[in-house]
């Protein structure tokens, strides 16, 4: 199977790119990336003398790069988007760009060219806030920020090209990923990088929103059984089963990393900050796949990543990042 992977050079595409080579001897990976601030080709140095593997460096909103890049492919795995939300909260414009109008181009490509197999990367963020029990993939949209409004859009026009030009498409929809190669504005990787450079870990509001944790693994294999076992036109909902408050998890941050909890700053809260997420996740369960990796040994497994990998996050939070956090906290603090 020939896959052209979108957004690859990120966090959870990255780890998709290296899964999908480790564990299918005949697929091979055309990764279409535009490198933004998130994109490190550093997430793939394991298989880039690998003959199945190709770079592109290219914008899922160029409609020339995508039908090039796309021609003759099996499957479409759209993973690039801007990712985070507090990001959009500073300013959208690039959110709709590439999170809708990527979407639009690709899926344009994808049916022109009688592609026979279209994947959307998603979020449970679409659903906005579950204030009780649990969402099913039919739930109302109701995206609070930017960032899943933006998302939601692409979903949208997803599902229409399935309605209206039969382009067999499938959905995933998942909770919150963490592992390693996370960039680390996201609250597990930032944390854990503040914590070991004994810096304040800015806890937003009362620090009892809800996160359903997923480690990335789990998340790959998921998306793999939705591309080789999916129903074309379907969503799923991907969980991670392990719903735990933000303060909660902070502390299981420290306590695994020994630093003490003085280090927690309570800040301003996210605007339109969403209490809690949850999926109802029966379909994806019922086509065989259940999250392998249990929330504490993968935490600590993702601690130890960073704690060893210094020179993977040290010139990220060093550069780019740098000019983005006091831009944040110019707002926030
Ligand atoms: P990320 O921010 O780490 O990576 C995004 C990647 O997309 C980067 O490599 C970036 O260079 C690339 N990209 C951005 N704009 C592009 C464009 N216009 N053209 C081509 N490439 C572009 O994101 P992530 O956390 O790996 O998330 C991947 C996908 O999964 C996203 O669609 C996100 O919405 C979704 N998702 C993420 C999570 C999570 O917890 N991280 C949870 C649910 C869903
Ligand atoms: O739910 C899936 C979504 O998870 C994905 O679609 C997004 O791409 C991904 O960024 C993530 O969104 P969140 O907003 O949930 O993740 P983030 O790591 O930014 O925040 C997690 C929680 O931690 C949230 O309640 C806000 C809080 N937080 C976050 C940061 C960065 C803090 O308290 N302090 C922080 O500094």
């Amino acid at each position: 199977m020939k896959l052209l992977v979108t957004g690859g050079a990120g966090f959870i595409g990255s780890h998709f790119i290296r899964h999908v080579l480790r564990k299918y001897p005949g697929h091979s990976v055309i990764n279409l990336d535009k490198l933004t601030y998130a994109g490190n080709l550093e997430n793939l140095r394991e298989v880039e003398r690998e003959p199945r593997y190709r770079f592109v460096h290219g914008d899922i909103s160029d409609a020339a790069v995508v039908r090039d890049a796309m021609r003759g492919v099996d499957a479409v795995l759209n993973f690039a988007a801007e990712s985070h939300v507090d990001r959009s909260i500073l300013g959208a414009d690039e959110f709709l760009k590439t999170d809708v109008l990527g979407t639009f181009t690709l899926l344009e490509a994808a049916r022109e060219l009688r592609i026979p197999r279209y994947v959307q990367i998603s979020t449970d963020e679409v659903y906005g806030s579950v204030e009780h029990g649990a969402v099913r993939e039919n739930a109302p949209l109701r995206p609070s920020n930017p960032y899943s409004a933006s998302k939601a859009g692409g979903d949208l026009l997803v599902s229409a090209y399935w309605a209206t030009h039969r382009l067999p498409v499938l959905i995933t929809r998942s909770s919150n990923n963490f592992g390693p190669n996370q960039y680390p504005e996201k609250i597990i990787p930032l944390f854990i990088t503040n914590a070991l450079e004994d810096r304040r870990l800015p806890l937003y509001g009362d620090g009892r929103n809800v996160r359903d944790w997923l480690y990335v693994l789990d998340n790959c294999a998921a998306i793999d059984l939705v591309l080789h076992a999916g129903v074309p036109g379907e969503i799923y909902n991907i969980g991670g089963g392990t719903e735990v408050e933000n303060i909660v998890l902070t502390r299981q941050i420290l306590r695994l990393l020994g630093k003490p909890e003085s280090l927690i700053q309570p800040v301003k809260d996210r605007p339109g900050h969403d209490r809690r997420y949850a999926l109802d996740c029966h379909k994806i369960h019922s086509l065989g796949w259940k999250p392998a990796h249990e929330l504490g040994a993968a935490l600590a497994e993702t601690v130890r990543w960073y704690k060893e990998h210094e020179a993977w996050w040290q010139p990220i939070k060093s550069g780019e990042f740098k000019a983005y956090y006091a831009k944040q906290y110019a707002d926030r603090a």
